[in-house]
């Protein structure tokens, strides 16, 4: 079975000004462990992502974006276009549940979004997951999976291959309410099953399947047996260093570093 690289994510959202996350970054540089076997992304606002970049050179920490424009260009006041983001970012996160329920992105709009940022040799990381609602009336499966078809149905098997895609149940987010480690395995199952059934074996043994939902250190340690899950999207906690260099640890495993 193909090996897949862990990664631990922290959407900054829109709570850190330039100076509040330049000593957030200051602090992650110092603190972060450079032995650990996962990527460590952030995820900062537009305005600061190209001092992040600058300052995150030469360590280990990567870069990604919170959104992107669904046109690579134009007359679209307001917006950021991908062409923007080249350079800075790997990760682009498309169809975050709160762009889709206070920004009213449907899936075609993340389709899109998801299509322009393969386009351009960027990775999306594509979130997909049911509201309180819809899991009280048994739905999580059905909505969860119906958002992933729609939500990459522009790309190809190849490019799920090297996609990522984020389970983050809404009930779970910023509620301090996590969905257990055997839960939250359950659909990382499905959608890697769904994803075999539409593209096939390949795709589903490389695309990267992450988890959001109020993730701490604790819960980051269980989530390391759920199989099907291959890293964390993190919010809330990750504007707390030591939360989230404790997550970073707890997630992943040491890798021996070679000296010279
Ligand atoms: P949270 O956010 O960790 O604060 O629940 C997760 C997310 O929105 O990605």
């Amino acid at each position: 079975m193909a090996k897949r690289k862990k990664i631990v994510m922290g959407n900054w959202k829109m709570n850190l000004t330039v100076p509040e996350s330049t000593v957030l970054l200051e602090k992650l540089k110092k603190e972060m462990p450079g032995n650990v076997s996962s990527e460590v992304v952030l995820l900062p606002t537009f305005v600061d992502i190209y001092r992040a970049a600058e300052e995150a050179k030469g360590t280990k920490l990567l870069l990604g974006a919170q959104n992107v424009a669904e046109e690579e260009k134009g007359a679209y006041t307001g917006e950021v276009s991908i062409l923007a983001l080249k350079g800075f970012v790997k990760y682009v996160l498309v169809g975050h549940s709160e762009r889709r329920n206070i920004f009213g992105e449907n899936d075609k709009v993340v389709a899109k979004k998801a299509e322009i940022v393969v386009r351009h040799d960027m990775v999306p990381v594509i979130c997909i997951g049911e509201t309180l609602h819809e899991r009280e009336d048994g739905l999580s499966k059905v909505v969860t999976l119906s958002q992933l078809e729609a939500s990459c149905k522009h790309l190809t098997g190849e490019e799920i291959a090297e996609s990522v895609i984020a389970y983050e149940p809404v009930w779970a987010i910023g509620t301090g309410q996590v969905c257990d480690e055997k839960e939250a395995e359950k659909m990382a199952a499905d959608i890697r099953g769904l994803i075999h059934s539409l593209y096939g074996e390949k795709a589903a043994e490389k695309v990267r399947i992450l988890y959001g939902g109020s993730v701490t250190g604790k819960s980051a340690k269980e989530m390391k047996a759920a199989k099907n899950i291959d890293g964390l999207l993190v919010g809330g906690a990750s504007l707390d260093h030591k939360e989230f260099t404790a997550i970073v640890k707890n997630y992943s495993s040491e890798i021996s570093v070679k000296k010279g």
